[in-house]
């Protein structure tokens, strides 16, 4: 119910047995456990301090990245409130062609910002669209929690 359906089911959708996603530690715990259940390999991305609560592209293995066929990324971010700017979501699309990995951006706490800050949606980046999709969740805006929508 909710975004977190979604979340889901993009790794049932997506992840065969032995594939590798790459998710961020921590996280919010669906983004590894439906990799799991789908039969998948994590491979945790640290997001410290010392890189801006930002997993760190040039530390992920070529041998993994390679494997890898999806990566989940999460700003605004919980549990550590950091925020990605455009320019990490630039590297992160050029790592996605690269690798040709898809990226699921977490965006539910997009409205959860103050005093003028407006946080970076992933789908602004030239050439996210191609490599991409976003997940948002009305839970958080306006505490419609379960409630789902789609388009065609
Ligand atoms: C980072 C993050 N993503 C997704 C969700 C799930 O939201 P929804 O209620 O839309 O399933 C939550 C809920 O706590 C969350 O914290």
């Amino acid at each position: 119910m909710g975004s977190q359906d979604g979340l889901a089911h993009i790794s049932m959708a997506y992840i065969d047995p032995g594939d590798i996603a790459l998710v961020p530690d921590p996280g919010y715990p669906i983004y590894s456990a439906s990799i799991l259940l789908a039969g998948g390999e994590l491979y945790p991305m640290p997001l410290l301090a010392s890189n801006r609560f930002l997993p760190d592209l040039a530390a992920i293995p070529p041998e993994i990245a390679q494997r890898a066929k999806m990566m989940t990324i999460n700003y605004p971010n919980n549990p550590v409130a950091a925020s990605a700017d455009e320019g990490f979501f630039t590297e992160v699309v050029e790592f996605a062609k690269k690798y040709d990995i898809l990226i699921c951006h977490d965006i539910a706490y997009s409205e959860l910002a103050y005093d003028g800050f407006k946080p970076t949606s992933f789908m602004q980046i030239p050439g996210a669209k191609e490599v991409g999709i976003e997940f948002y969740s009305l839970s958080k805006t306006y505490n419609m929690a379960g409630c789902r929508l789609a388009s065609p």
